[in-house]
């Protein structure tokens, strides 16, 4: 604003911002055709027909220059704190945008970035589209991706987005190599520790702190419910799998929680509703959150499921509930346990499974560990990591 022909210089820098920073989510689309001022809005109007509205704050917070926005970080340093006083010239340049606001800012705005982003009466589209959940159908089988291809570009993809979609994908034929769980789990983000550690082992050990860390069965459980934020994925690597038995068991806990409230509304509601307490305790640790067993978002729809019989702490209700409680957790397990809804199969050496455990409860049939030996090994990662790497893949 200080050279002789600010305009061109700014326009020259908005440009290539346009080309890397915070529009990295830049694509083709429509070229805007007309802008005009309309009161304490500027109106907006695409080739292919479609108009946006833009309240006038709102264009000032989101102005893309090295002033508003960190041309290194990329990150706001407009605060949108004071009103707009007096209307900016509306006008467009080249294609783009040109606002100049009455106190001789200028801000430039790409028409498709602003297509993207158009403000709707009600509801806005998600910033980027990740892959929506699907429910478990009742011939759900996992996707399956090579731990080979898995090492490339578009195996990752491919895995993260079944992942994401179906909260639950395998991956096979991956090395008999120790740590190689901690590997894999390298290329999407830091592994998330736990009072277990950042990667555990699960075996029959002889001074066992966990049912998992015994031959015993494993019905279909989340992992780590006592936590406020219990991990949102697990892997689990296998490494040898030739006891008799061990088999691991699976299901959908958001679409098993729709069909409860299908055919059991009341007992759906009961467990959406009521916070009961889950504790875990060894020496060393005393982790203990209170939530309900289903828990739901602002719409209604479940966000996250904590289901773990073992570390279901006393049930602390009001008298008149006790029993009510039980029957709609009954309820639940035998659907979840169900055929129609759980999935079985036997994990090969060189096979790992990765889960949502806020969704996809998991389970193992006991084994003999006099048979052979069973070993696997396993960590969490956090799901906006696997978002991050998919966004990242997709750039
Ligand atoms: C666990 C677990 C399953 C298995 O470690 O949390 O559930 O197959 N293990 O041993
Ligand atoms: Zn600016
Ligand atoms: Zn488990």
């Amino acid at each position: 604003m200080t050279t002789a022909s600010p305009d061109r210089t700014q326009q020259t820098d908005t440009r290539q911002r346009f080309d890397m920073g915070e529009l990295a989510a830049y694509h083709d689309g429509p070229a805007l055709s007309d802008a005009v001022a309309t009161g304490a809005r500027v109106t907006v109007t695409w080739d292919d027909g479609t108009q946006g509205h833009f309240p006038l704050l709102w264009l000032r917070d989101h102005c893309p220059c090295a002033a508003c926005r960190h041309p290194l970080t990329r990150e706001r340093l407009y605060l949108p704190l004071e009103s707009i006083s007096g209307a900016p010239t509306v006008s467009l340049d080249d294609g783009i945008l040109r606002l100049a606001w009455a106190d001789g800012h200028v801000s430039h705005f790409d028409p498709v970035w602003l297509h993207q982003r158009r403000l709707e009466e009600a509801g806005m589209q998600q910033p980027q589209a990740l892959p929506a959940r699907r429910p478990w159908a009742s011939d759900f089988r996992p996707t399956r991706v090579r731990h080979a291809d898995f090492l490339e570009k578009q195996g990752e993809r491919e895995w993260l987005e079944a992942l994401l979609r179906d909260g639950l994908v395998l991956l096979e034929e991956g090395p008999l190599a120790d740590e190689e769980v901690s590997r894999l789990a390298g290329r999407i983000g830091p592994m998330r520790a736990t009072n277990f550690g950042a990667r555990f082992d699960v075996r029959s050990k002889p001074n066992p702190n966990n049912a998992a860390y015994t031959a015993i069965g494993l019905a279909l459980h989340t992992d780590l419910p006592n936590w406020r934020q219990p991990p949102d994925i697990q892997l689990l690597y296998c490494l040898q799998n030739e006891a008799e038995g061990g088999e691991s068991t699976f299901a959908d806990g958001f679409a098993v929680a729709e069909a409860l409230r299908d055919v059991d509304p009341e007992a759906f509601r009961i467990l959406a509703e009521t916070p009961i307490d889950f504790r875990f305790q060894d020496e060393a640790h005393d982790i203990a959150v209170r939530a309900p067993v289903i828990q739901l978002d602002a719409d209604g729809n479940p966000l996250e499921v904590r289901f773990n019989n073992w570390i279901r702490d006393t049930l602390r209700l009001p008298l008149a509930r006790v029993e009510a409680w039980y029957a709609a957790y009954q309820r639940f397990w035998q659907m979840l346990h169900d055929p129609r809804h759980q999935i079985e199969f036997a994990l090969e050496p060189g096979q790992m499974i990765a889960f949502d455990n806020r969704r996809v409860l998991h389970g193992r049939r006991a084994f003999d560990p006099n048979t052979g030996k069973r070993h696997l090994q396993g960590t969490y990662l956090d799901l906006d990591l696997l978002e991050s790497r998919l966004r990242v893949l997709a750039r």
